[in-house]
């Protein structure tokens, strides 16, 4: 035999983990753990336990206790009592505590591994290179922002008392991902591992207590959904992280709504992975690997919808029965398997149940034929082809070793496949030209998008979805901000509770020119000035009881002509920022041209005083925004590979604004065109109390090259019009800025398409307040990061 021919031949030998020193971590504890709190472990309250085993031998591993809502409880209090001192410490103090937990992760990091394994069913070589390195850069990247935190995040302060709910896919990673964050920026956190794979979040509250980590700053309680449930109703929780199935998403959105906890979603995904005919497709075929087979599919980002350009679409084909051919499955600590065992029975299941409905929808199914274990929860690589893009197995997220593959011809039938999901997570671009890449990257609808390349993750490149693969992001400066709130936000009282600083009793407008009576505005829709559907009117009065007019009573048709208008008009987002600046400068000057004649209607409702300061403040926000248009950009991330990621500020879309009533003008300003100058188009609700200002407003707007149906404006009942527009699936993102109540009926009117949500949780902003009124916390809401990774080198 030639040597040749023998390397060809050669099989691997078995190379198991040793897992005695993880086992004996767990005999220590005597297969039995209570729940982490105030630094300590205690039994839980009703004394109940679950299993967690091993998904490769179905062997249990210990019992884990079960945390009922006292529990939850006693975990809250823990953290809100722990919250002060954690808060007062230096940021330098924070920033050691980060780095002791790094270190000590860095240290424990084989038996980390080997216990992730054991829990999840991964393979080694996975939980041992990618898993565990990640969690303590996790926390080294955080070490230094917690030092940074004053300097780069002036007049910001943390959340509070934080709930963090994971799921079982990358369960040390994931606590990672929400602890680091949530600690550098001074909240305490009560986290619930996900019931499949709660031992490394177990393993990792020993390691807060040999870092020295304060009693009550890190709390571990473990449960099932009943337990995550009973953490997101706790009416003491400031802020909530998830990441976890959508269905669980939408239900958090909606117990959190009445209350003003922050939240942060990080869902599922359907992530395309494009391969053009121009790519190295060999080194295509190694990113779909690492795309689909990673974890067993078992990622929410991973590539699972193949889409091939039709003319190599056969030979890749070949390629990758090829190498699903040469993929080895079975037990998941021999460092040389590539798929190990699924995480439970009743994902197993669920794979099954997919793979069987596709095929019935008509996709081809092919598994290699490798062997597979008997014994254990195992699913076969497997590949679906001849997929419609209607198809289940194209639409669902099936979160297992299972690709489905379609074709295209172009590259515009690309991007609409691409993007034809109600997910936008993550996306692979697979194509020697630069220009096809970038230019495709840029169209598709995620977060994140690998150009020839996958699955590359780094603590300073923040992680997270478009549309309904959630907000918020995990990793980078944005991630942080979901951790950090405005000081003079969290302090500002609800609306009711103090009237504005400018809300003072109107003055007679003696000396103004008296407003035009039975003037009459319309909607403004697509750049026209539009009847309303109904016919009707509703009269608006001066705070004499004047008749200043009549707005038009908009409907749900009139809400639904103006988001078709502002979708219509998303050009805008492509136009150039010096282009939107130019226009927003042109906005200022215009309205400026109208100031005593605005100001003078104006006064008849919120009196003289408090009406030209909304015009005069009002033209130097349109000048503020005209500033930022051209300077909110992105950013470049050096990650530590061979690769640059460009985070990019991407507008959200179209954006629904209901804007505050009692300061007409310069609070729909103050709104409107923070989102314009991002590039978003809008459908605003002007003030209930004034919605005459709309006639004033799209005056300016029609002389001042504002492209039809940038902005639209609907006049009506804001709470009936609020509803329609927040519901809306044609809505990216809905904004309320009126009271406790409407913020509220936003966030669970949202639920729907799970769209972003923005409102001052009905706290009085004091408009005329720079610091309060403008600014990146509001530029912040109008941009979602889309990290591009472009290697580098050959
Ligand atoms: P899940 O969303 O039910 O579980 C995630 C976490 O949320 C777990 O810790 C769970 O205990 C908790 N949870 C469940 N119900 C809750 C509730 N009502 N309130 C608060 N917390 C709650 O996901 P599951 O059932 O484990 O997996 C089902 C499917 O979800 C998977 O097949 C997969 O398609 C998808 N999934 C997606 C993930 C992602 O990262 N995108 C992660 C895990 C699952």
């Amino acid at each position: 035999m030639s040597i040749v021919e023998k390397f060809m031949t050669m099989e691997y030998g078995p190379a198991p983990e040793d897992p005695r020193e993880a086992l004996a971590w767990l005999d220590r504890h005597g297969r039995r753990f209570g729940l982490f709190m105030n630094g300590a472990w205690q039994a839980p309250a009703a004394g109940t336990y679950f299993d967690t085993a091993d998904p490769s031998t179905g062997e249990r591993l210990a019992v884990v206790a079960q945390g009922s809502a006292a529990d939850v409880d006693s975990a809250v209090k823990a953290a809100r009592g722990a919250l002060p001192a954690w808060q007062s410490l230096t940021p330098h103090a924070r920033a050691r505590y980060l780095y002791a937990l790094a270190r000590q992760v860095q240290k424990h990091s084989r038996w980390l591994a080997v216990l992730e394994t054991l829990d999840n069913g991964k393979p080694i070589r996975e939980s041992r290179d990618i898993d565990i390195p990640l969690v303590a850069r996790h926390f080294y990247h955080h070490a230094g922002w917690a030092q940074l935190l004053e300097q780069e995040f002036p007049g910001y302060t943390a959340c509070g008392v934080v709930g963090q709910i994971i799921p079982w896919n990358f369960p040390l990673l994931m606590l990672a991902w929400k602890i680091a964050p949530a600690l550098a920026t001074g909240n305490t956190v009560v986290l619930k591992p996900a019931e499949f794979t709660p031992l490394t979040a177990l393993a990792f509250a020993e390691i807060c207590q040999e870092a020295g980590l304060p009693a009550g700053v890190v709390n571990i309680v473990t449960g099932d959904g009943s337990t995550g449930e009973a953490l997101v109703k706790h009416p003491d929780v400031d802020k909530i992280a998830f990441t976890g199935s959508t269905e669980v998403g939408r239900a958090i959105r909606k117990a959190t709504a009445p209350s003003h906890k922050k939240l942060s979603l990080e869902l599922g995904g359907k992530s395309p992975f494009v391969i053009f005919e121009d790519a190295d497709l060999d080194s295509a075929v190694e990113g779909l690997v690492d795309g689909i087979w990673f974890n067993q599919g078992q990622v929410c980002c991973a590539g699972s919808r193949l889409l091939m350009q039709e003319s190599v679409a056969e030979k890749l084909i070949g390629k990758i029965q090829d190498r699903m051919n040469t993929l080895r499955i079975g037990p998941p600590l021999d460092k040389a398997i590539d798929i190990g065992a699924i995480v439970a029975r009743v994902q197993l299941e669920r794979i099954q149940r997919l793979v069987d409905q596709g095929i019935a929808e008509g996709a081809t199914c092919w598994q290699p034929s490798i062997p597979v274990p008997s014994r254990g929860l195992y699913f076969p690589p497997t590949l679906l082809w001849n997929v419609h893009p209607t198809s289940v197995v194209a639409q669902q997220e099936i979160f297992g070793p299972v690709l489905a593959a379609m074709s295209f011809r172009t590259p515009r039938e690309a991007v609409e496949l691409a993007n034809n999901t109600v997910y936008g997570l993550a996306a692979c671009v697979w194509s020697e030209s630069i220009n096809v890449s970038l230019h495709v990257a840029a169209q598709l609808k995620a977060g994140v998008v690998w150009v020839n390349c996958t699955n590359l993750f780094d603590a300073a490149c923040g992680f997270g979805g478009y549309r309904e693969s959630g907000y918020g992001r995990e990793g980078g400066r944005e991630g942080l901000l979901e951790y950090l709130e405005p000081v003079w936000f969290k302090d500002a009282p609800l609306v009711d509770a103090t009237p504005l600083a400018m809300d003072q009793p109107p003055e007679q407008p003696a000396d103004f020119a008296a407003p035009p009576i039975d003037r009459t505005v319309k909607l403004y829709i697509g750049g026209y000035q539009a009847r309303p559907d109904s016919g009707y009117s509703i009269e608006v009065h001066g705070a004499d009881g004047r008749l200043l007019g009549e707005a038009p009573l908009g409907n749900r048709k009139d809400i639904r002509n103006a988001v078709e208008a502002a979708r219509k008009a998303e050009g805008w987002g492509r136009a150039t920022a010096h282009n939107r600046a130019q226009v927003l400068f042109y906005v200022a000057e215009n309205l400026s041209q109208r100031r005593e004649e605005m100001a003078g209607r104006l006064s008849a409702v919120v009196g003289k005083k408090q009406a030209q300061a909304e015009v005069s403040l009002g033209i130097e926000r349109i000048f503020s925004y005209a500033a930022w248009a051209d300077k909110y950009d992105g950013a470049v991330h050096n990650p530590p590979f061979r690769n640059v990621a460009l985070a990019m500020k991407e507008p959200i879309g179209t954006v629904g604004v209901v804007c505050p009533a009692g300061v007409p003008l310069l609070g729909f300003l103050s709104l409107v065109m923070p989102a314009i100058s991002a590039g978003n188009t809008v459908v605003a609700i002007p003030s209930e109390k004034y919605p005459l200002i709309a006639g004033d407003l799209y005056q300016v707007f029609e002389t001042s090259d504002l492209p039809d149906g940038v902005v639209n404006i609907v006049t009506g009942r804001a709470a009936e019009l609020m509803k329609t527009l927040a519901e809306h699936d044609d809505v990216d993102s809905i904004w309320c800025f009126t009271d406790e109540a409407g913020a509220a009926a936003v966030k669970t009117l949202s639920v729907g398409n799970l769209k972003q949500v923005f409102t001052n949780e009905g706290r009085a902003i004091d408009w005329f307040d720079v610091k309060q009124g403008e600014g990146r916390w509001f530029l912040d809401h109008t941009v979602q990061v889309k990290n591009i990774w472009v290697p580098y080198g050959e």
